[in-house]
């Protein structure tokens, strides 16, 4: 049976499709069409899936959608009349993308049917399953986590009203414990400061976690009344300190934050020390309320197991927190963790907890995405006319091209889902050379100084380099470790300012190719680890040869070992 599942119109867009519970692809819009988070109708992304697996829109028997509009305009009523008339600002202000307001976008939501039936030719309106965005969340996790019965944590900015839900999956069953609705949001809170340290919202909440590392303990007290927590631990915002439940995306904050913290930092300002040391206050006020809600649903479900997803897990410094201070035994951190991974939630939340369908499906691997043929490879290598040369040592040819200093781009097998290039479409560097940061900033990347790189290292030498909370892998890079001491000087590249690492443990069963090439590259330096960053330019990760290989063009990167190929530009 297969199911479609979809997420569209806020942001992060995508297509899974399922087969009797198991993943056969997984799309994300933003790959097709080339914007980053898109909100658009994943078309091309259904397009994939079908292709993919040589169906078409007429063998798919159920849809499934990420959200209930109709929920979210019933929750939201009460919230909308409580802040009359300010509340009106939420219709004029962006809703879920920069381009849609509230009310268009609940009304695209409702008729997403129409859509797929319009972009689809099909015959009739299909029957859509509008499923809870939290459910989604939550079904994206346990129904394809090893555990039989676990808790559930899912935290992201907002679902339909509720931003952090606790539950707990039995089986095919996932039952609410409980819910916190917003304005109380921790993704919105991330989102808030984003916008105050001078980025992008809901894209650019990475920066934040990066410079948290360079900040100090000054503004730890004060920003304890930004988040009040109540006798179980849980977390509510000081709303006095907010905006955006009257004004929306177009205003964050209030006076009272200004007075307090000062000014935004402007776009393309200065990062001061008073911005590093809010950007601490910040995660640390993060990861107090992870741990609490974790502690709490410990204390609800007593299970030693505990399933996490939903975008504010995308901050593996807070997931580190949770790890180390909470009673459970064993984790999964879903890794598509944004909307993107609601699509595939939406359609097994269908299959296991309305159809009461057995599991039997594990989720190990992101790579969900398409993928490419030598033949196919090798035609695009020339229309792009360069000058390559075919080789049945991938690995080894690639692996002494990284020891050389080169910086090398590393196209192979299908995409990866989730925000990390976890190998498939990675850009990967010497480790053991210091000067290999600046080099990648400087050419290829134009990040900001304080972000860090991350390392790939081999699973099965991970502890000689790494202590991972717990011993917890961290296959998909959602978890951080602390570099141990007496090898932060041989990876400097990838030792963060507080002396972590946000490792990516690569097992030789789930990618034998990205494996051997870091087997290689011990075989010739001594060292299991690459640097490790995603193979684009400022843009979304490449998904084509076609792409990469302009990529590769017009950046100032040495190699590109794609399939069987191997490219070099020549200084
Ligand atoms: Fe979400």
């Amino acid at each position: 049976m297969y199911i479609l599942g979809i997420s569209s119109y806020a942001h992060e867009s995508s297509c899974a499709l399922i087969k009797d519970g198991k993943i056969c692809a997984l799309g994300e819009e933003e790959r097709f069409n080339r914007e980053k988070h898109t909100w658009k109708f994943p078309e091309n992304a259904i397009r994939y899936c079908l292709d993919k697996e040589k169906i078409t829109i007429s063998d798919v028997e159920a849809f499934t959608f990420f959200w209930v509009p109709m929920k979210e305009l019933r929750d939201n009523l009460g919230h909308f009349l409580k802040y009359m008339p300010a509340s009106l600002n939420l219709l004029r202000s962006p809703s879920g993308s920069d381009d849609m307001g509230f009310l268009s976008r609940v009304l695209a939501m409702q008729n997403v049917g129409k859509d797929l039936q319009k972009r689809f030719n099909m015959k009739r309106t299909p029957e859509i399953h509008f499923v809870e965005h939290h459910l989604c969340h939550a079904s994206s996790a346990f129904f394809i986590s090893k555990f039989e019965e676990a808790a559930i944590l899912t935290v992201d900015g907002r679902g339909e009203s509720t931003s952090t839900m606790l539950s707990v999956g039995r089986g095919t069953k996932i039952e609410k414990i409980q819910e916190i609705a917003v304005p109380h949001s921790l993704g919105h809170l991330y989102a808030s400061m984003t916008d105050f340290l001078g980025f992008k919202p809901f894209f650019d909440e990475w920066k934040v976690m990066g410079m948290s590392a360079y900040g100090r303990d000054t503004y730890v007290k004060e920003f304890e009344k930004v988040l009040d927590f109540d006798q179980n631990g849980i977390y509510r915002l000081n709303l006095d300190y907010f905006s955006f439940h009257t004004h929306g995306q177009s205003q964050w904050l209030s006076k009272k934050f200004f007075d307090t913290f000062g000014p935004k930092r402007t776009r393309g300002g200065e990062y001061t020390q008073h911005y590093y040391d809010i950007a601490y206050a910040l995660q640390r006020a993060v990861e107090k309320a992870g741990v609490n809600l974790a502690n709490h649903l410990y204390e609800k479900t007593k299970l030693p197991n505990l399933c996490m997803t939903g975008g504010v897990v995308l901050n593996c410094l807070m997931n580190k927190e949770i790890v180390t201070r909470t009673p459970f035994k064993d984790y999964f951190f879903q890794p598509i963790a944004n909307d993107a991974g609601t699509s595939l939630g939406s359609a097994l939340y269908h299959y296991h907890q309305v159809l009461g369908k057995p599991r039997n499906f594990v989720f190990e691997s992101v790579y969900w995405g398409p993928e490419f043929t030598n033949e196919e490879i090798e035609k695009s290598l020339k229309e792009n006319k360069v000058s390559y040369f075919r080789t049945d040592r991938i690995a080894a040819d690639t692996a002494r091209r990284i020891a050389d200093g080169k910086i090398v781009g590393w196209f192979q097998g299908r995409m990866e889902c989730g925000p990390r290039a976890l190998g498939n479409r990675s850009i990967t560097v010497d480790p053991t050379r210091v000067e290999m940061k600046d080099k990648l900033n400087a050419r290829v990347k134009r990040r900001e100084g304080f972000r860090p790189f991350a390392p790939s290292v081999l699973e099965e030498k991970a502890h000689e380099y790494f202590d991972l909370p717990k011993g917890q892998p961290s296959p998909h890079m959602i978890l951080i470790a602390d570099v141990k001491p007496e090898k932060r000087s041989v990876i400097p590249p990838v030792t963060h300012a507080d002396n972590t690492a946000r490792v990516h443990t690569v097992s030789r069963k789930v990618n034998p190719r990205y494996w051997d090439l870091i087997s290689e590259f011990e075989k010739l330096s001594g060292v299991p680890v690459l640097l490790n960053t995603s193979f684009n330019e400022n843009e979304p990760i490449v998904c084509t040869p076609d792409q990469a290989i302009k990529c590769f063009l017009r950046t100032e990167f040495d190699v590109l070992a794609i399939g069987d190929f191997i490219v070099e530009k020549h200084r």
